[in-house]
């Protein structure tokens, strides 16, 4: 069994790291290979909404990373996405990875059938949390995945990856913060969760 990570922030091994490594160590534990792809590692070009996927199932792009990180993709039992809260969005790595997968998408869900979930995390409570988990969770559904989630259940569900978020608390009128997402234990609780809830619809489907 494979799962993979993609980080989709612009600082590798921060914060959104933490996270997907959290989910990646737990689900190591219970028995999945698996990978941690640091986007910003890769030189990925930008879709040219060229077209040519509603054809035939290509890129027109072949000459950057997008080639080897779509292999991994159709690799994997299971794809977690993870990306910071910028603008209550996704990051703009993230996004451009998003858009590069269309081909896999437009003629045939390549990826249906995986098992897909996502994390988050953002510098405020309520920073936006909910939108950029949305729109990782509706790629991931689009793209045919079965999505979980970090609840504590016997089934799949919807909706609801991990949210953190650096902002601890107000004491007295001054913002408290966390150093790392390491130091959000109910996001470090989900995280672990939601990878066991992973492993098991993997398990199950298989
Ligand atoms: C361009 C940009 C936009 C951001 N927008 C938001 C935001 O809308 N809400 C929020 O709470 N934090 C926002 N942040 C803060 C990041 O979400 C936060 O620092 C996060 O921990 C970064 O994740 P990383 O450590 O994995 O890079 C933004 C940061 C950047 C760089």
């Amino acid at each position: 069994m494979k799962i993979i990570a993609i980080n989709g922030s612009h600082r590798k091994g921060k914060n959104t790291a933490a996270l997907l490594k959290t989910v990646l160590e737990e689900a190591a534990a219970h028995g999945a290979d698996t990978e941690l792809l640091e986007l910003a590692d890769y030189n990925i070009k930008h879709c040219l909404s060229c077209n040519k996927c509603l054809g035939k199932p290509q890129c027109s792009i072949t000459d950057d990373d997008m080639p080897a990180i779509s292999e991994k993709l159709l690799a994997a039992d299971g794809i977690v996405l993870g990306s910071p809260v910028y603008w209550a969005n996704v990051s703009t790595l993230m996004k451009n990875f998003m858009d590069r997968t269309r081909w896999m998408h437009m003629t045939k869900n390549m990826l249906a059938g995986k098992v897909g979930a996502a994390v988050t995390n953002a510098g405020l409570t309520n920073g936006g949390q909910e939108t950029a988990l949305r729109i990782m969770e509706f790629f991931l559904h689009a793209q045919g995945l079965h999505l979980v989630d970090s609840r504590d259940h016997d089934g799949p569900i919807m909706t609801a990856g991990v949210a953190s978020s650096l902002l601890a608390d107000i004491k007295d009128g001054k913002p408290v913060w966390r150093k790392s997402a390491l130091e959000d234990e109910a996001a470090m609780l989900a995280c672990r969760t939601l990878a066991r809830n992973m492993v098991k619809l993997i398990k199950a489907l298989a």
